[in-house]
């Protein structure tokens, strides 16, 4: 369970995220909201990776971040983020996916299996030897998706992941991330403005507007329904 606890986030001198008490289960978790509405602060918020004013963001009651800056490592290494705008370092796609297994002192054998085995999921391969300044938008994207999902993390934070993508790759995406949450361990969660893709994905979906979390439709039609069956 990805808990969140009066987490707050600060940007100049506006409050851009605040989330009282949120728990995402483990599979597929959508987070949908317009343009500016948090998304990609509250990923970034579980990665670590902005500074928190208070509150903790905490895995299975261990916490991942609690504003300390920089975040503790260990927190970090149980996720790995697929920013909106991915940077990939230059040189080989390979290279690139490879490098995260590095940092984590992966011996080479298993990296080389592991980056192999990413690239045929995402139908890649052909790209492992193109240096990463000549892809194009969605290639850039697929390769930055495989450097986060060969890191096997516990979470898995994808922010616009299927921005670029083809219908075909949307579909191997989608794939891929069902089975990646099969074993009803590990959580995904996705930042995304599209509405269609939480469908595709059966995931459940969560409301993020102007920094604050939205009731969920869906607990707000159970709501309606429990009503009619009262009155
Ligand atoms: N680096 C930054 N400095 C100041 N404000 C920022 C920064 N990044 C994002 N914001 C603001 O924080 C709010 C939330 O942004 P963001 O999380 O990127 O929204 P979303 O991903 O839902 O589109 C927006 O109002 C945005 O302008
Ligand atoms: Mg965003």
């Amino acid at each position: 369970m990805l808990s969140f606890r009066d987490v707050r986030v600060v940007r100049g001198d506006r409050t851009v995220l605040r989330v009282d008490s949120l728990d995402l289960p483990p599979g597929l978790s959508v987070l949908a909201g317009p343009n500016g509405a948090g998304k990609s602060t509250l990923l970034l918020a579980v990665a670590g990776l902005v500074d928190l004013e208070g509150g903790t963001v905490s895995l299975d009651g261990a916490v991942l971040h609690d504003g300390t800056a920089p975040a503790p490592l260990a927190g970090r290494r149980r996720t790995a983020l697929l920013f909106q705008e991915p940077y990939l370092m230059s040189g080989t796609v390979r290279a690139a996916v490879e490098i995260g297994l590095k940092l984590r002192k992966v011996p080479a054998v298993e990296r080389r299996q592991r980056v192999q085995r990413v690239l045929e999921r995402l139908d890649i391969s052909h790209l492992a030897g193109k240096r990463t300044t000549k892809l194009s938008g969605g290639e850039r994207r697929k390769v930055a998706l495989a450097q986060a999902l060969v890191l096997d993390t516990e979470v898995l934070l994808l922010d616009e992941v299927t921005v670029n993508l083809d219908e075909e790759s949307v579909h191997t995406v989608i794939d891929l991330l069902k089975k990646r949450v099969e074993d009803g361990r590990r959580v995904v969660l996705l930042a995304t403005h599209d509405a269609h893709l939480a469908t595709m994905l059966h995931a459940s979906v969560y409301r993020v507007d102007k920094g604050r979390m939205v009731p969920q439709p869906c607990e707000q039609v159970r709501g309606e329904a429990v009503k009619q069956e009262r009155a």
